[in-house]
C-alpha cells in the first residue's frame, strides 16, 4: 500500500522541512506543495552541493520523482522561471514537474501592493516576506485572481489581468505609488505562460490516479502552523494554512487519504518577522546558536529571532495537525549548552494555561514556565545510532516525546542528508 505522509513545519517556519522532505523523498514516488509561494525557503544539502528551493518540491533532484505544484499555491511566474534557470545552470535537467491549472499567479502589483499595505500598517507591520503572497490570496478571496489556466488562454488572461490589474491600479494610485502597464504586462506573461505550458495539467486528477496506483506521496509542507492564517498568531501570520487539514484542499485529494503527518520542529524555536514569540532571548546563547544553527532566513536572509523549546506552540499543533510522528532537527546545534530550558506551559496575568491565547494582547503578557534540563558537550553531528547520543541528549528527547506523547521518528543532526537518525522508517 502506498503511504500519503504530509510534512509539516511545527513552529514559525523554517524547522528544516526541506532536509526532512528530501530525505524521505529517497523513498517517495511524488512530492507535492500545496500552499505558499515563494515566501517559501527550502535549503537542501546532499553531495557537498547546497539548493535553495522556493516554489519548486523538493524532489526535483531526483530524476524518478514526480513534483507537484498544487492548486493552493500562489506562483510567480517569474521567480519559477528564475528557480528552473537555476536547475539549469546546475546541470539538474532531468526531472518530473507539474503544475495546477488551478493555482493563482503572483503579479508584479502583488509585489508592490503587499510592500504598500506593509507601508500603511506602520508599527503593525507583518514583517512579511514582501514576495507579494497576501495580495495574491486576498485577489483569490475576492474572485478576480489570475490562474494558471488563464496563462494558457489569451481571452481569459486579457480578462481576469484587467480585472485583477484595475483593482490593483487603482489602490496604487491612490497611495501616490507608481501603476503598473496592462500592455507590457500582458505580453511579458504571455510569452511565460507558453514556456511554462507543457508543465501546467489538471495535479489533481493526476494525484488522485498517483494514489489509486499506490504510489508513496510526500506532502511538503512550507511556513509553519503556528504562521496559518486560522490557527496561527494572526495577525502575524501567512496568508495561507500550513497545516496537515489543508493538504487534500489545497491539493485535491479526498480528507481520507492522508496516512501520516509528521511534525517537523527545531530542538529549540526560531521565528522571522514580526509577532508574539514567548521563548525569545537574546543573549550570548541566542548568538551562539543563530551562527551554529545559520540562523538567517533563506528568502529574505534576515537574522533569525531565536527561542528555546515551546511545548505549548508545538501541543497546539499537535491538537490542529494531529501528528503522528515527530522530526527534531538542528538538535546538534545545542551541543555545548550547559542548561536546556524547555517551555511547559504559560504564565497569564498569574494563571497557569498550556493552549495558545486567541487575543493577540493576551498571548503578548504570557510569560513562559520553563524545566530546565542539563546539556551535553560530545559532538553528535556523527552520530547514526540513537543508542550512541549523549545520555543529556537522550533526556532531552524523552522529556519531549513524553510532553507531547509523540515518538521522535527523525533526527537531524548536521543539513546533509548522511546527518540523520532514523527511529522507524515512515514510508
Ligand atoms: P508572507 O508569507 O510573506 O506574507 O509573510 C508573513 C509572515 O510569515 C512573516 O512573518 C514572514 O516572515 C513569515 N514567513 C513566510 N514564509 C515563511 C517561511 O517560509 N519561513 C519562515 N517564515 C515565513
Ligand atoms: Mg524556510
Amino acid at each position: 500500500m502506498g503511504k500519503r505522509v504530509v510534512v509539516i513545519g511545527s513552529q514559525w517556519g523554517d524547522e528544516g522541512k526541506g532536509k526532512i522532505t528530501d530525505y524521505l523523498a529517497e523513498k517517495a514516488e511524488v512530492v507535492v506543495r500545496s500552499q505558499g509561494g515563494n515566501n517559501a525557503g527550502h535549503t537542501i544539502k546532499f553531495n557537498n552541493r547546497k539548493f535553495a528551493l522556493h516554489l519548486i518540491p523538493s524532489g526535483i533532484f531526483n530524476p524518478n520523482i514526480i513534483n507537484i505544484m498544487a492548486n493552493g499555491m500562489v506562483i510567480d511566474p517569474k521567480a519559477l522561471l528564475s528557480e528552473l534557470d537555476m536547475l539549469k545552470k546546475e546541470g539538474i535537467n532531468d526531472y518530473k514537474l507539474y503544475i495546477s491549472n488551478r493555482a493563482h499567479l503572483v503579479m508584479p502589483y502583488h509585489i508592490a501592493l503587499d510592500e504598500l499595505y506593509e507601508e500603511i500598517k506602520q508599527d503593525s507591520a507583518v514583517g512579511t516576506t514582501k514576495k507579494g503572497i497576501g495580495p495574491a490570496y486576498m485577489d483569490k478571496v475576492a474572485r478576480i485572481g489570475i490562474r494558471v489556466s488563464d496563462l494558457l488562454n489569451e481571452e481569459s488572461f486579457k480578462k481576469s489581468l484587467e480585472l485583477s490589474l484595475n483593482f490593483a491600479n487603482s489602490i496604487l494610485k491612490s497611495y501616490n505609488k507608481l501603476i503598473f502597464n496592462f500592455n507590457e504586462i500582458f505580453t511579458q506573461y504571455k510569452s511565460i505562460g507558453n514556456i511554462l505550458r507543457p508543465y501546467i495539467t489538471d495535479t489533481s486528477v493526476l494525484l488522485n490516479k498517483l494514489i489509486d496506483e499506490n504510489k508513496n506521496i510526500l506532502f511538503e509542507g512550507a511556513q509553519g502552523s503556528m504562521l496559518c492564517l486560522d490557527h496561527g498568531t494572526y495577525p502575524y501570520v501567512t496568508s495561507s494554512s500550513p497545516t496537515a487539514a489543508s493538504v487534500p484542499l489545497n491539493s485535491g485529494i479526498n480528507p481520507f487519504s492522508i496516512t501520516d503527518v509528521v511534525g517537523v520542529t527545531k530542538a529549540y524555536t526560531t521565528r522571522v518577522g514580526a509577532g508574539v514569540f514567548p521563548t525569545e532571548f537574546e543573549d550570548d546563547i541566542s548568538k551562539k546558536i543563530r551562527e551554529v544553527g545559520n540562523e538567517y532566513g533563506t528568502t529574505t536572509k534576515r537574522p533569525r529571532r531565536i527561542g528555546w523549546l515551546d511545548m505549548v506552540v508545538l501541543k497546539h499543533v499537535k491538537r490542529i495537525n494531529g501528528l503522528n510522528h515527530l522530526a527534531m532537527t538542528l538538535l546538534d546545534v545545542l551541543t555545548g549548552i550547559e542548561h536546556l530550558k524547555i517551555c511547559v506551559s504559560y504564565n497569564l496575568d498569574g494563571k497557569e494555561i498550556d493552549y495558545i491565547p486567541a487575543d493577540y494582547n493576551e498571548y503578548q503578557r504570557c510569560k513562559p514556565n520553563y524545566i530546565t534540563l542539563p546539556g551535553w558537550k560530545e559532538d553528535i553531528t556523527h552520530t547514526t545510532n540513537i543508542n550512541d547520543l549523549p545520555e543529556n541528549c537522550k533526556l532531552y528527547l524523552n522529556t519531549i516525546e513524553k510532553i507531547l506523547m509523540t515518538k521522535v521518528t527523525i533526527l537531524s543532526v548536521g543539513p546533509d542528508r548522511t546527518q540523520t537518525v532514523t527511529l522507524k522508517n515512515i514510508f
